[in-house]
């Protein structure tokens, strides 16, 4: 099988301003390989350096590779800036967390399905194919039309970014479950989404960052890694999940 996704001995440190004293390295030579069609779970404690390399990998500009590559598709995406890597077909919505004011849900895809395809649909068109997704997860058709993240619940922000990755068709889906206390409903959302999008498109490959076990027991990954210190200390599949349920972190930090 082909390698969709692969990073090899990646180090990262904060950017910092020219004449400033660097920062410590934050990811300190990490690897991954990510075939078509696989999905991917990457657990590890807080600190470990999972939001580092979520944001890395989508070209956040707050972070700076020391070394290693990230190859997508055949080219060597290190140093392309975040909306060259959703143009070739890594999704990136999940940066945009925040309120943007006085842009609707629709307007957004809109223009994120423009840069990412070159597609202009109307809002009529792009209405209609939303439809679909919108019944598929529970939203009420109303929802388009709201601002984007303005007033979003949890449930209702998870609902919205696995309605872009729908619409979006990307080759390589990176989610990072940044924020703590997503509730049972939200964890379902985000596990029916990946299900269903994954049915309609097998060849997506998908790098779920997350500490919710309960999240991956419903997704069912391939592959699981443990990271730990800014490494994968550890990679199997499922067996680590429960080994983390019985014993904890604590028997990973040994590798690190
Ligand atoms: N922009 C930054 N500047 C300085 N330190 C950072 C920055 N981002 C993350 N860190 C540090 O790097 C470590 C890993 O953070 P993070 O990637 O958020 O871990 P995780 O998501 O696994 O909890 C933490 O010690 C954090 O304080
Ligand atoms: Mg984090």
């Amino acid at each position: 099988m082909t390698e969709l996704f692969q990073v090899v001995g990646l180090r990262v440190r904060p950017a910092t301003e020219q004449g400033a004293i660097p920062g410590d390295e934050i990811l300190k030579g990490l690897d991954l390989t990510v075939r078509a069609g696989e999905v991917h779970a990457i657990m590890g404690p807080n600190g470990s350096g999972k939001s580092t390399l979520g944001n890395t990998l989508l070209g956040s500009p707050e972070y700076e590779v020391t070394a290693g590559s990230i190859r997508f598709q055949g080219d060597d995406v290190t140093d392309w800036p975040a909306d060259e890597r959703a143009k070739a077909g890594m999704f990136l919505a999940f940066q945009y967390p925040q309120e943007i004011a006085g842009v609707s849900v629709i307007q957004f895809l809109r223009q994120a399905l423009s840069a990412r395809k070159g597609l202009d649909l109307s809002v009529l068109e792009l209405r209609l194919a939303t439809m679909d997704w919108m019944k598929r997860l529970g939203m009420d058709s109303s929802f388009v039309d709201r601002y984007l993240n303005e007033g979003f619940s949890g449930g209702e922000k998870k609902r919205n970014e696995i309605m872009q990755m729908a619409i979006l068709e990307p080759e390589l889906a990176i989610l990072d479950e940044t924020d703590s206390g997503l509730d049972i409903d939200a964890l379902r959302i985000v596990a029916q989404g990946i299900r269903e999008v994954r049915a309609e498109r097998p060849e997506m490959g998908v790098v779920l960052v997350t500490h919710y076990q309960r999240l991956l027991d419903e997704i069912q990954p391939d592959h699981v890694h443990i990271m730990v210190g800014g490494r994968i200390v550890q990679s199997g599949g499922m067996e680590l999940v429960e080994q983390l349920e019985r014993d904890g972190y604590e028997a990973f930090r040994t590798h690190a």
